[in-house]
C-alpha cells in the first residue's frame, strides 16, 4: 500500500526523466486528441529508475486501464491470449522484462502490435485448426534492462523508444522530500541530500534508504531525519558515501587484488564472489560504469584509477 502511494500517479508528480516525460506528454496529448491508442512504447534502462511507474502514469494520463505482466510469466501463446482478450480499446498492456519473452510468444505479438490481430492454432492433432482473433487498438508498453537482447523484429515494432537515465542529485533530493512527505516523516535538507547522494541515481534505492534511515531516526532520535542520523544508519547498512554496498566493493576489490585491476571476464568475477553473472551485469555493473569505477573492454572488465582511489588502494601500473 505504501509502495503504491510512493509511486507518482501522474506526469506532474513524476520527478526527473524530463526528456522522456516531455516527449511522452506530446504523444499522449496527440493520441488523446485523435481518440486513438498511443503508439507502442519501449522503456529501457537500469533497474529501479521507474519504468513500471512510468507505464502506470502513461495509462493514468491516457485515462485507460493497465494490464500488467512480465516476460517470464508468459510461457505460451495461450497465456498471452488471456491477457489480450481482456483488452478494451485504448488500454495499456504492460510487459516488464520483455526481453525474457519466449520466442513463440514474441512471434504472436508481432501481428498484435502491428495490425491488432493474432492467428493461433487451437487444439491438437486432427482437430487442430487456426483461429483468427481481431483485437481492439491497444498500447503495448514494454520495459527492459537490456534493450540489446530484444530481437530486431520486436524492437522495430515500438513507435516510441525511450531510454531512462540515472537521476541527478537534485531530482533524487526532490524525490526523497516527496517520499518523506508521503510517509509523514520529517526530514531536514542535510538529511535529504545525504540520502540522495548515496542512492546510486535510483529512486527505488532512495526510497529504500529513506525507510531504513527513518527507522533509525525514530528509535535513536525524535524522528527527524538529519545528515547525522543518515550517516549513522547508512554506515550500519554498509552503504558508503557513493552509494556502494558490500557487493559493489567486493566486485572491485576482487578485480584489483586477484587480477591486478583486470581485464578480467565477468564469469570469473561472478565465480570469485559467488554471485550470478546476470545479477552483476544487470544490477551492479551499470552503476559502477556510470561512476567511472569500471570499464568494459573487449578483453574483459577493468577497474579504473577512480575505483582504486575510492577503495583507498594505491594504483600501481607496471
Ligand atoms: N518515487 C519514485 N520515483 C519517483 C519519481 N520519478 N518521481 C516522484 N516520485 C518518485
Amino acid at each position: 500500500l505504501i509502495e503504491k502511494t510512493l509511486r507518482p500517479q501522474m506526469m506532474a508528480q513524476y520527478i526527473g526523466q524530463d526528456k522522456v516525460k516531455n516527449e511522452l506528454k506530446v504523444y499522449i496529448q496527440a493520441a488523446k486528441a485523435r481518440s486513438e491508442a498511443l503508439d507502442h512504447v519501449l522503456l529501457y534502462g537500469p533497474p529501479g529508475l521507474g519504468k513500471t511507474t512510468l507505464a502506470m502514469v502513461i495509462a493514468n494520463e491516457l485515462d485507460v486501464r493497465i494490464h500488467s505482466t512480465s516476460g517470464p510469466a508468459i510461457e505460451r501463446p495461450g497465456d498471452l491470449m488471456v491477457l489480450l482478450n481482456e483488452l478494451e480499446a485504448g488500454d495499456v498492456l504492460f510487459i516488464d522484462e520483455i526481453h525474457r519473452l519466449p520466442r513463440i510468444v514474441e512471434e504472436v505479438l508481432y501481428s498484435a502490435m502491428e495490425d491488432y490481430y493474432v492467428d493461433i492454432i487451437i487444439g491438437q492433432g486432427p482437430t487442430a485448426h487456426p483461429v483468427h482473433f481481431t483485437l481492439p487498438p491497444f498500447t503495448l508498453v514494454g520495459a527492459t534492462t537490456k534493450a540489446g537482447s530484444l530481437s530486431a523484429p520486436l524492437r522495430d515494432r515500438f513507435g516510441i523508444v525511450s531510454r531512462m537515465e540515472y537521476y541527478s542529485l537534485e531530482d533524487l533530493r526532490q524525490i526523497v522530500h516527496r517520499s518523506a512527505d508521503v510517509l509523514s516523516t520529517k526530514i531536514d535538507e542535510s538529511g535529504a541530500v545525504e540520502i540522495a547522494l548515496r542512492s546510486r541515481g535510483t529512486p527505488r534505492v532512495a526510497n529504500r534508504l529513506l525507510r531504513r534511515v527513518r527507522d533509525f531516526a525514530q528509535v535513536y532520535r525524535d524522528g527527524l531525519i538529519t545528515k547525522e542520523i543518515a550517516d549513522k544508519a547508512l554506515a550500519i547498512l554498509s552503504v558508503d558515501n557513493r552509494g556502494l554496498d558490500d557487493l559493489d566493493r567486493q566486485i572491485l576489490t576482487t578485480m584489483i587484488q586477484f587480477y591486478n585491476g583486470g581485464p578480467v571476464g565477468l564469469s570469473t568475477i561472478a565465480a570469485n564472489i559467488g554471485e550470478e553473472m546476470e545479477t552483476i551485469e544487470d544490477m551492479y555493473e551499470p552503476y559502477l560504469l556510470q561512476l567511472g569505477f569500471l570499464q568494459r573492454t573487449p578483453r574483459g572488465r577493468v577497474a579504473t584509477p577512480m575505483a582504486y582511489d575510492h577503495l583507498g588502494i594505491k594504483y600501481d601500473t607496471e
